[in-house]
């Protein structure tokens, strides 16, 4: 088993239909924060950590992804003769040229654990690293990147953390373990979507995993959970029995753009850490709301 990370999964087959009419005809992954859709902040981050084959798990009607990602032949010859070069550099970042691109079916909506075992005939005895993009994370160093630090060290599992509110771990898979440093625990258990009364503890896994390829055996035994979907939870539940898995709390800011809520507060922080819009827009807050 090779063990430097260097290839990344991002599950996009989902509807979408917490954010409908919005993502009638748009993918939920391509709704943007600010200036850029979710999908790019995930794989800008795993670039952040060094991986450059980025595995997209797509479904029916998601053709902006791929299209996102790949060349703008007539937007950038356009471009390229108006001079706006600040522009055409924006859109030539998306894809830089040593980051590959690899795009799969999930041919039937299954669920997280089924989206992950598509991607085995690309990953095969790797270890590799899952990200949601409905999970928008802000960290310095990026999230992906302190775990892949975390996994340089412990060579294992390593699934990110963060402590939840207790009316809140029906939304989370929860991890029970021992701690082993800091920000580490070593597992003992994990289950997907427990009630408040039996959940084993407050620590919600947020769309942040690096997996060894030990998980994709461990999928393919499970039968269906929560929701009747096959869940990445319950593989890892059984990757525990085999292997040590490892949680870690990150350092930094995790926006639910699952929901609308979480959405709304990234567009607004974002937003206000700007670069170019930031000092704008504090200047409406405070004017319009007295509250930024
Ligand atoms: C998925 C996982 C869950 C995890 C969550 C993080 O759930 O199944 O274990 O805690 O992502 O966002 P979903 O949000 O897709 O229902």
């Amino acid at each position: 088993m090779t063990t430097k990370i260097t290839k990344a999964i991002f599950p996009v087959a989902g509807l979408g239909t917490r954010f409908l009419p919005a993502t009638k005809a748009l993918p939920k992954e391509m709704l943007p924060v600010v200036d850029k859709p979710l999908i790019q902040y995930a794989v800008e981050e795993a670039y952040a950590a060094g991986i450059r084959e980025m595995i997209f798990v797509n479904g029916r009607n998601k053709r902006a992804i791929p299209d996102h990602f790949d060349t703008a032949y007539e937007l950038e010859t356009e471009m390229e003769a108006a001079g706006k070069t600040e522009l055409l550099e924006t859109v030539r970042s998306i894809k830089p040229d040593d980051m590959h691109c690899i795009y799969l079916r999930q041919p039937k909506a299954l669920g997280l654990g089924h989206a992950v075992l598509c991607a085995e005939p690309v990953v095969r005895e790797e270890p590799f690293a899952v990200l949601l993009a409905d999970d928008l994370m802000v960290g310095e160093p990026p999230v992906l990147k302190q775990m892949v630090e975390q996994f340089n060290d412990w060579r294992t599992s390593i699934l990110a953390v963060q402590e939840v509110p207790a009316e809140h771990t029906r939304r989370y898979g929860i991890v029970s373990g021992r701690p082993v440093g800091e920000r580490m625990l070593d597992l003992t258990g994990i289950v997907e979507k427990p009630a408040p009364e039996v959940a084993p503890s407050r620590l919600g896994v947020a769309g942040r995993y690096i997996l060894t390829p030990g998980i994709f055996k461990e999928i393919r035994n499970q039968p269906r959970g929560v929701g009747g979907e096959i869940q990445l939870t319950d593989g890892i539940a059984g990757l525990l029995r085999r292997e040590k898995v490892f949680a870690y709390t990150y350092q930094g800011q995790r926006y639910d753009c699952g929901s609308k809520e979480g959405f709304l507060q990234a567009n607004v922080e974002l937003a206000l850490a700007h670069p170019t819009l930031g000092a704008e827009f504090k200047r409406y807050l405070d004017a319009r709301y007295g509250v930024a």
